[in-house]
């Protein structure tokens, strides 16, 4: 069966926003889509691995004439890609090169909070860097890194603080998928920004309390870019990594998409589509296959009706693999029959957002789950006046499982680990989730202005052992 249809509500896309951007194709000339490099470790000692990731400013050559000022990981802009194997422990040197604090989110890791999980409890000053350590215990995923010092998200992630973080396992290697990175495997970060006469990018010109946007859709840091297909299977990993947008991606000749993963890891089993929707740090993998194509041809994504990445087909050998019926065992543990039910509730817009009628306090814990526990969260969107908005709910602390959409069946994409939900206007999400680890996690809205204005919460996982524990807690003040 293929989908040939946006799972969401129509009603509620961003288009409809009054403040809504058009995408529109930049006179640019195309250029070769840019596949970040791999980060290197700095050291390997059996299980263990040292890899150092450094927020810098830089200056990148994104248009003909003026370069752009941009902030990066380790390059100026984004970041190089990071690979984390399932079962091995990583020691990571945060270093701030920036002028200004910084925090390094691992959104999507099954790592412990608020200091590794490197939320806005966890900022580096400027000149100053530190180590964290932690085991990874997940299954093989699209993760990803970005900074997170609230209130200023917004402001790091536009200037460029985003890279794609892969997690390897044991079973998804065993596979016929491909995997040879940079080849027929690729990160596609999607972005979008507004280029002045400059060619620079000005956050506050832009800012938008709903979530800032701009024209020019900016995929690897590229604009108006290619790629060179030489094999008949593509891989894709697709990250929403917009402050705002949502992407309607498709493919010209409505080419069939095989979704294989989604957040947090393989699907159960593939699903074929025409139209896929993401929204803000949702992450989906795919795999093309142009074996009815023959070199010279293209082929071109789009989201709605502009154009934002071309593949050029060129000699390739033919490869009939095909992609498992079932491809990864998906199991979550059920909260038991009496236990409570986590309420979310996402209000108002502009500078009103709100999550249970509060702003975020850096301070306040506001809810509470026993570690290892598996419990229902509803996530309700109350924004359902005139056709309402779509917020992407996410949670650090690792994965949950969705359970229900208002009561009837989740998406046929969204039965794999997802930490990042698209809730529709006046819909109620049921999701289960279990902490793995203990530590104080941010849940909240992930149109990053959103969560910068405050549609933002958090919950202390806790052990029977030390359930008060507490923690140092960043105030907002003291930025
Ligand atoms: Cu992408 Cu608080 O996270
Ligand atoms: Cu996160
Ligand atoms: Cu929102």
């Amino acid at each position: 069966h293929v989908y040939t249809d946006y799972f969401f509500n129509e009603s509620a896309y961003d288009y409809h926003d009054g403040g809504y951007v058009p995408l529109e194709k930049h006179d640019a000339p195309e250029s070769k889509l840019n596949i970040p490099e791999l980060l290197k470790p700095d050291k390997v000692e059996g299980n263990d691995v040292w890899y150092t990731v450094e927020a810098q400013t830089g200056e990148t050559q994104i248009l003909p004439g003026e370069p752009t000022k941009t902030w990066g990981y380790n390059q100026s802009l984004l970041g190089k890609t990071i690979i984390y194997e399932d079962g091995k422990n990583y020691h990571v040197t945060l270093k701030n090169s920036l002028p200004e604090l910084t925090t390094y989110h691992w959104h999507g890791l099954d790592v412990s909070g608020p200091y590794i999980d490197g939320g806005c409890h966890a900022p580096v000053y400027p000149g100053e860097a530190k180590e964290i350590e932690f085991p990874i215990h997940q299954p093989a995923a699209t993760t990803w890194l970005h900074a997170h010092p609230c209130p200023l998200t917004g402001w790091d992630v536009w200037h460029g603080l985003a890279c794609a973080v892969v997690v390897k396992d044991q079973h998804e290697a065993t596979l016929p998928l491909p995997r040879n990175y940079g080849v027929d495997d690729i990160p596609v970060i999607l972005q979008d920004r507004r280029f002045d006469e400059h060619n620079q990018w000005n956050y506050d010109d832009d800012y938008d309390p709903d979530g800032t946007a701009g024209p020019t859709a900016l995929i690897n840091g590229t604009v108006n870019p290619y790629f060179d297909v030489t094999t008949q299977k593509l891989r894709l990993r697709f990250l929403d990594g917009s402050n705002r947008r949502e992407w309607r991606l498709h493919l010209s000749d409505d080419m069939v998409m095989t979704q294989i993963a989604s957040d947090g890891g393989l699907l159960p089993e593939p699903v074929y589509l025409t139209k896929l929707m993401m929204t803000c740090a949702e992450r989906t993998e795919v795999v093309l296959d142009f074996g009815k194509y023959k070199p010279g041809d293209e082929v071109t994504l789009y989201s709605d009706d502009t154009p934002i990445l071309k593949f050029k087909i060129h000699e390739f050998a033919k490869d009939d693999t095909e992609i498992p019926d079932h491809l990864a065992d998906v199991e979550y543990p059920d909260p038991d029959k009496d236990s409570l039910v986590h309420q979310v509730v996402m209000s108002g817009t502009d500078e009103e957002v709100q999550i249970n009628g509060k702003k975020f306090g850096m301070m306040r814990i506001d809810d509470r789950q026993e570690l290892g526990k598996s419990e229902y969260w509803d996530i309700t969107n109350t924004n359902d006046c005139c056709g309402g908005m779509i917020h992407p709910y996410h949670s650090h602390g690792g994965q949950f499982m969705v359970v229900s959409r208002n009561g009837k069946a989740p998406y046929p994409n969204e039965r794999g680990y997802k930490d990042t939900i698209g809730v529709n206007a006046g819909e109620t999400v049921r999701v289960k989730m279990k902490f793995n680890l203990p530590g104080v996690f941010m849940y909240h809205c992930h149109i990053i202005e959103h969560e910068d204005g405050g549609m933002m919460a958090q919950l202390q996982v806790y052990t029977k052992d030390d359930p008060h524990k507490k923690y140092k807690l960043m105030d907002m003040k003291t930025l």
